[in-house]
């Protein structure tokens, strides 16, 4: 395929920039205000149903014992490694049919083309969430509010979001979000620049609040709201406010696939090449992270974090027992992903200038 041609962006393309002035009749507007967004029926009902049985047909084709109508086979050692918050991210899972189905959903990726006005956009290879109630293998899942953007980078930057896939109330667990404090997040880190307990992260695209900052949000009127949502429905929201996830405290599981788009006019090649690697590195199903946790993080990896640009390349190890878990190859069950043209592009390699 010959190199794809970028549309040029400029900064006042950026929803943010415009200024609250401007309305949209939209999702954009609540976007812009409140620092989130339900999407309503960004999939269709029937496809959203149809992914859920994908997805429970991938848990119970494992080979570990998992039937979706028995809770007793929700445990460990009859599934594949998900961690107490819910997320999956090994076994070539961000590769799979039914994730690439639901990243090139119509009503997804046009909400953020819509955002960021152009339709030249990559995405994240990213996680796929998988939490069950009632759950007693796992450690508890605390709340760990944060942000995901360097605070000394301010401004709009990323838009994340999820497809929600299963009915998710105020008792299903799934997205907290501090509503509206997207707006004072430039004067929170001037404020919090040299806190002295700042929590340590691997990452500088990452800010967790500690409690003093948390009583500085409540000071300051801003108030937690869970975000509900129906099947199909897209939450979006702006990588500045303030979020976590909560595990269900029904009976309802919650899945949802992760999904967040950049303009490619917004990455550098470097960006592209890094992530045309991710992406081929699926040919080998033996590249598998290393058990050595240090060399892990070193290694080209296939899936990414919500930033679509892989500036996270990393994989975290999945252990089973305290090791590797032998179980995590990287090609997806169904085979290496055959993309539509709409798809591909969405990986970034058509974007690639040939030297
Ligand atoms: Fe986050």
């Amino acid at each position: 395929m010959a190199t794809a041609t970028i549309t040029e962006i400029g900064a006042s393309c950026k929803l943010f920039l415009k200024g609250e002035d401007v309305k949209y009749g939209d999702f954009r507007d609540d976007l812009i205000r409140d620092g989130f967004a339900v999407v309503k029926g960004a999939i269709p009902r029937d496809r959203a149903d149809k992914y859920v049985d994908q997805m429970y047909t991938w848990l119970e084709d494992f080979g570990l014992g998992f039937k979706r109508d028995d809770p007793s086979t929700v445990r460990n050692e009859h599934m594949p490694i998900i961690s107490e918050k819910g997320m999956c991210a090994g076994y070539g899972l961000p590769h799979e049919k039914f994730t690439w189905d639901i990243r090139c959903e119509p009503g997804v990726v046009g909400a953020f083309e819509k955002v960021y006005e152009t339709s030249d956009l990559i995405v994240s290879f990213d996680a796929v969430n998988f939490t069950f109630p009632n759950r007693t293998d796992l450690k508890p899942n605390s709340p760990w509010p944060h942000q995901d953007q360097d605070p000394e980078k301010s401004g709009f930057r990323c838009l994340q979001g999820l497809v929600n896939l299963l009915p998710n109330g105020p008792e299903d667990g799934g997205l907290i979000v501090c509503k509206g404090a997207h707006q004072a997040s430039q004067e929170f880190h001037r404020l919090f620049k040299n806190e002295p307990d700042r929590i340590k992260t691997w990452t500088k695209e990452w800010y967790g609040f500690t409690k003093t900052g948390l009583k500085w949000l409540d000071d300051n009127g801003f108030k937690w709201e869970k975000v509900c949502a129906e099947p199909g429905d897209l939450i979006l929201w702006d990588s500045r406010t303030p979020h976590y996830n909560l595990s269900p405290s029904g009976q309802t599981p919650r899945f949802a696939a992760y999904t967040c788009y950049l303009p490619v006019a917004e990455v550098s090649q470097e960006d592209l090449l890094r992530k045309k690697k991710a992406f081929e590195s699926m040919d080998n199903p033996y590249c598998i992270c290393s058990s050595q946790f240090t060399d892990s993080l070193l290694l080209d990896c296939q899936s990414t974090t919500h930033w679509p640009n892989a500036v996270q390349d990393i994989t975290m190890p999945l252990l089973r027992d305290g090791v590797e878990d032998p179980l995590n190859f990287r090609v997806p069950k169904s085979g290496p992903p055959q993309l539509s043209e709409r798809g591909y592009k969405l990986t970034g390699i058509p974007y690639i200038k040939s030297a």
